[in-house]
């Protein structure tokens, strides 16, 4: 999957984000409660529960081939807090400097794992039996365990293989 301040900007794969609605508001955070959050602390504070549950931008729209500036050339609103953080992303673009994630999950290089696979077969609503409810995150950490037995638990339920040389080099 790719991801990070792509260029070039505006409406990747012809997904439109969808309207905000007003039913979720992400709370306004401050330093001492973002101290608290689980999960790295990434060089923009980027929020899931702002972009995927206030303003229900899709995962896809973002995880796959996405843009940040194509939005934030516009939108550079909300409190002091996040104004900041936008500005960040701003200066990313102006400077061509991708911001550098810094990645949670990561399985060991001996393992295959064809995310898009999983995607397709179990659906694009499925991110959240993995990842857990992002949505809501104001900062992601990882929830599942990655384990072996955690994949191999679900491969079981859904009668999918389990043979040795189907996961490892
Ligand atoms: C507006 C763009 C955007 C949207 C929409 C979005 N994401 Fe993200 N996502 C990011 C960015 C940027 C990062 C890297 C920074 C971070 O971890 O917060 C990220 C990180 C993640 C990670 C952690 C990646 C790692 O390093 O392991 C997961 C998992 C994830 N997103 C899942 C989701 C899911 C599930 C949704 C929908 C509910 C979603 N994202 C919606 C931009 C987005
Ligand atoms: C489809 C439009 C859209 C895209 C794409 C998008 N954003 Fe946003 N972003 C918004 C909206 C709407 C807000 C809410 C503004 C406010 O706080 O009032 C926001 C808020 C923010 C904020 C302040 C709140 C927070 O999340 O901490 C940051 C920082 C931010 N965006 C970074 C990013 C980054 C980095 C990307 C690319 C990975 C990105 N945005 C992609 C629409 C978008
Ligand atoms: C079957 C479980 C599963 C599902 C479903 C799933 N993921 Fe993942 N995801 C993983 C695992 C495992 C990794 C770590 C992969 C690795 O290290 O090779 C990962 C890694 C990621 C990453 C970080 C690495 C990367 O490839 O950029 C992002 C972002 C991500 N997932 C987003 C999503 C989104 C968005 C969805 C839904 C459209 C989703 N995932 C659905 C298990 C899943
Ligand atoms: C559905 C995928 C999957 C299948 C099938 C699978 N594995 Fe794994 N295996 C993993 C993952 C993911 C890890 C890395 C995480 C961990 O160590 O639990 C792993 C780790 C391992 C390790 C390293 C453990 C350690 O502590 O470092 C060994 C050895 C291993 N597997 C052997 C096997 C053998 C033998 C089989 C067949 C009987 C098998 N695996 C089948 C996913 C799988
Ligand atoms: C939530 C359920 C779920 C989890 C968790 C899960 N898988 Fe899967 N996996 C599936 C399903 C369903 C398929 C079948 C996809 C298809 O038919 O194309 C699959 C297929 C695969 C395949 C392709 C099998 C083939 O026949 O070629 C591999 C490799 C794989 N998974 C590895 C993993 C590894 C490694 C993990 C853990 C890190 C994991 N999976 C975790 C549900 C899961």
């Amino acid at each position: 999957m790719v991801f990070i301040l792509a260029l070039p900007p505006v409406v990747a794969n012809g997904q439109q984000a969808q309207p905000a609605s007003s039913r979720y508001q992400a709370p306004v955070l401050s330093g001492s409660d973002t101290s608290k959050l689980r999960g790295p602390r990434q060089p923009i504070f980027f929020r899931h529960d702002v972009h995927a549950g206030q303003d229900q931008i899709p995962c896809m729209y973002c995880h796959y081939s996405q843009t940040c500036i194509g939005c934030h050339q516009l939108i550079g609103g909300g409190p002091p807090s996040h104004q900041a953080e936008i500005k960040k992303v701003r200066d990313a673009w102006r400077e061509r400097k991708p911001p550098e994630w810094i990645r949670i999950h990561a399985l060991p290089g001996f393992v295959r794992f064809p995310h898009m696979r999983h995607i397709k077969a179990l659906g694009t609503q499925a991110c959240v039996t993995c990842h857990g409810d992002v949505q809501n995150m104001a900062q992601v950490s990882q929830v599942s365990t990655l384990r072996m037995g955690w994949c191999v638990r679900c491969h079981i339920k859904n009668n999918v293989t389990r043979d040795c040389s189907v996961c490892h080099y």
